[in-house]
């Protein structure tokens, strides 16, 4: 039988309980990984995501942590290692939005968009490195380890009403790329991968209505909008030894998002 393509790596996805984590996770439970299937509130998309890759004879746990917390982190990467000998593959996806025209944004708006979906992708990428050195080099992949950081087009693209989320996603631009300078050498593969719009329930408000979504594919040249195995997919090449040569990239998912299609009949 043809060995899965992640088989016997340990994968952590954060915030794998609802849309492009849980995608993530079950794509990488499929392709071989052991999955930590990570949720900080409600756990039942969590539990769905285990059940379906223990039906497909793969193993997964749940763990509950909030990722913006450094002790609940440790605890996390610690049952993974416990559970399943070490981590290879961190997924660093927990993110969310709290949108606010910038004159009404309060300050808790602002840092609990920063904490979760910055200093959690940094507290996440400081454990997994720990253990990826902790553990050295075990023949399963040509790397020490690989983090995938979920980005946004909006790392990119400026986003009016959501300066928070905007600037957490700049942030985790130059925070990979940084990252991958520093850890390159360690043989530790750091990448993001940057989704357009995807069916989710972060942007629901986007595509809900046939009115929202005709709005939303004026700025899709490849007019769709995108679901979530479109992530999945890229994701588990991204965490696979067939993309050993990326190396500080964002990869754009986006159906053409950031082609800047205002320009398509004007300017
Ligand atoms: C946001 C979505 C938005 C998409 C494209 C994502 O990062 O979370 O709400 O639809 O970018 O603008």
């Amino acid at each position: 039988m043809e060995m899965k393509k992640l088989e016997g790596q340990t994968a952590v996805v954060t915030g794998a309980s609802s849309g492009i984590g849980q995608a993530c996770a079950i794509a990488l439970g499929m392709a071989g990984a052991n999955v930590v299937v990570n949720y900080a509130g409600n756990p039942n998309g969590a539990i769905v995501a285990v059940d379906k890759i223990k039906a497909a004879g793969g193993r997964a746990m749940v763990v509950q942590a909030d990722v913006s917390q450094k002790e609940q982190v440790d605890n996390m990467f610690a049952q993974a290692v416990e559970a399943f000998g070490t981590v290879d593959i961190l997924v660093n996806n927990a993110g969310l939005q709290k949108d606010a025209a910038f004159i009404d944004m309060t300050l808790e708006q602002w840092n609990y968009v920063l904490a979760v979906n910055l200093t959690g992708q940094f507290l996440c990428a400081q454990a997994a490195v720990k253990e990826f050195i902790r553990r050295g080099m075990n023949g399963h992949s040509k790397a020490l380890g690989k983090i995938i950081c979920m980005s946004s087009v909006h790392e990119l693209i400026p986003w009016a009403g959501h300066v928070n989320y905007a600037a957490s996603k700049g942030g985790v631009m130059l925070m990979m790329k940084s990252l991958a300078q520093e850890l390159g050498p360690m043989k530790i593969r750091v990448n993001s991968v940057a989704p357009g719009a995807i069916k989710t329930p972060i942007n629901h408000m986007a595509w809900e209505t046939p009115e929202a979504e005709e709005r939303l594919l004026k700025l899709i040249p490849y007019k769709r909008v995108g679901v979530v195995d479109d992530i999945g997919n890229v994701t588990v090449w991204l965490a696979s030894d067939e993309s050993d040569y990326i190396h500080g990239a964002t990869i754009f998912v986006d159906g053409g998002m950031t082609l800047y299609p205002g320009f398509e009949d004007n300017g």
